[in-house]
This record gives structure tokens, C-alpha cells and sequence, in this order.
């Protein structure tokens, strides 16, 4: 597909995605205005969830959009040495905030060392991946980030959850702009299926990979992140893709 196909197919499914929570806000609020003696509280408690929702729905979209946007500057990543677990530590408390019906609990290997990453990008991977482990998985039930060493000087970040599975046919298709797969948790739950699109890239931005492995009761995903030495490092600025 040549660069205008592929900028206008985006566009063209960027317009669709807004235009859809757009309509339903000025519908709701159409109603509300025109029909407001007529409604009761409920109705009109319901109507204005539905606006928050979409409301939402919308911020999280724009600001995907603008992520997927900036992924062709180089300016736009600040390589540092960080330590993988207190970037990740910071960030679960934000999402378990958000999904207050599941545990999320970490098993961190205090022994690894920092790795050369930009920590903003690290942590929206580590928020994508988190969110989206509790957003398909069961109610009451645990999700689990895993830190450790991994082989070929590399640092493993496993998040597992317990929930829908994703078949084999699907394990590349879910890393692509706007796909979701339909089954019923999906269904559920809102998205705009550009958050593993935006966190493959980022995680490979940074030199690292990704893979997914599920199964009827649980999924895991893994994100390999290279551990750099003094003489590497140097190396790894130098040849960094962006
Ligand atoms: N942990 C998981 N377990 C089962 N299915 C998953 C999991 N994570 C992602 N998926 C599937 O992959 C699809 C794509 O995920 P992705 O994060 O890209 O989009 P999304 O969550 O639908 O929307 P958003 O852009 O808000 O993240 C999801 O719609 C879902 O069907
Ligand atoms: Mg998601």
C-alpha cells in the first residue's frame, strides 16, 4: 500500500471513530434539551453518564491519534537510564484506580539493573498492556506484572490476566491500527483498538519485542527490553531507531 492509500485509510477510520461518539453526545444532548420536562431524574442521570462516556471515549481517542501522529519524530524520545520497576511501580496505582474489581499485583526482580529507555514511552507500554489485561479479563480476579532477567542480555516484563483468549489466527491481527476482536468482553468494553498498534511501536522504537501467548484461561504478554552495558549503550545511542 503506498504512503496516500495508507494516510487516507487512516483518516478515513479516524473520521468514522469520531463521528461516532460525537453523534451519540449531540443525540443525547438533543433529547435532553428538547424533551427535558418530560424525562425523569433517571433518565436524565443515564443520558448524562452516556455523554461522560462518549466524552471520554473521544479524549482517548485524540490522544491516541496525536501518539500515533508523533511516531515519526525522532526528537520525540529522551533515552535514559531507568530503572524498570520504579517506572513500573509508578504507573500501577493509576490503572488499579480505574479498575477497582481487579487485584493487580507485582512480582518485581530487585536485581535488574537500569536500562537506556524513554521512561514516559516505557510507562504508556506498561499503562496499554496493564489496562488492557484488566479490561478483558474477569471480574475478581488477579492480573500480575512479572519482572526478570531474561536470555540474550534482555529483561523480561510479563503481564498476565486471566480472561478471554486470543486465538492464533488473531495474535498478529490485534497489533494492527483499529483491530479489536469481537467476543463478549470486548464487546463490554470501549476502545479504539490503537493501543497495541501504539505500544508494539514504542516497545520497538526502543529495541525491544513483544509477543503474546494465551490459552482458554489466561493470556500473557511478554515485552523484551535490552540491558545495555557502558560500551553498548554507547553503541545503542548511536544506532537507536526511532
Ligand atoms: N489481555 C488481553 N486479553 C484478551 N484480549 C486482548 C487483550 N489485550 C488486547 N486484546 C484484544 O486485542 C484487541 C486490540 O487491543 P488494543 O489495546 O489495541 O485496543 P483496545 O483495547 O480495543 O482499544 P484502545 O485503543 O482503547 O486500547 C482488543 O480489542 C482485544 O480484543
Ligand atoms: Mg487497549
Amino acid at each position: 500500500m503506498d504512503k496516500n492509500t495508507s494516510q487516507h485509510d487512516f483518516i478515513s477510520t479516524v473520521s468514522h471513530e469520531l463521528r461516532t461518539p460525537l453523534t451519540s453526545i449531540r443525540g443525547f444532548a438533543q433529547t435532553m434539551l428538547s424533551s427535558w420536562d418530560m424525562l425523569d431524574d433517571n433518565s436524565k442521570k443515564q443520558f448524562l453518564k452516556i455523554i461522560e462516556e462518549q466524552s471520554n471515549r473521544l479524549i482517548k481517542l485524540v490522544e491516541n491519534i496525536l501518539t500515533v501522529s508523533k511516531f515519526q519524530n525522532e526528537e520525540n524520545y529522551v533515552f535514559k537510564n531507568i530503572s524498570p520497576n520504579e517506572a513500573i511501580k509508578s504507573v500501577i496505582p493509576i490503572v488499579q484506580q480505574q479498575y477497582k474489581n481487579r487485584k493487580i499485583v507485582t512480582q518485581l526482580n530487585y536485581n535488574l539493573p537500569e536500562i537506556l529507555i524513554d521512561k514516559d514511552k516505557f510507562q504508556q507500554i506498561i499503562m496499554n498492556l496493564v489496562e488492557n489485561a484488566c479490561k478483558y479479563s474477569h471480574e475478581n480476579t488477579e492480573v500480575t506484572v512479572q519482572t526478570d532477567f531474561a536470555s540474550n542480555n534482555q529483561i523480561s516484563i510479563k503481564i498476565t490476566d486471566i480472561g478471554v483468549e486470543i486465538k492464533d489466527e488473531d495474535k498478529t491481527r490485534i497489533f494492527e491500527k483499529f483491530s479489536r476482536i469481537d467476543n463478549p468482553l470486548t464487546r463490554e468494553v470501549q476502545g479504539s483498538g490503537l493501543g497495541l498498534y501504539i505500544t508494539k511501536t514504542l516497545i520497538e522504537n526502543m529495541n525491544g519485542t513483544i509477543n503474546v501467548e494465551s490459552n482458554k484461561n489466561q493470556t500473557t504478554f511478554e515485552v523484551l527490553m535490552p540491558i545495555c552495558d557502558i560500551e553498548n549503550q554507547a553503541r545503542a545511542k548511536c544506532t537507536q531507531k526511532h
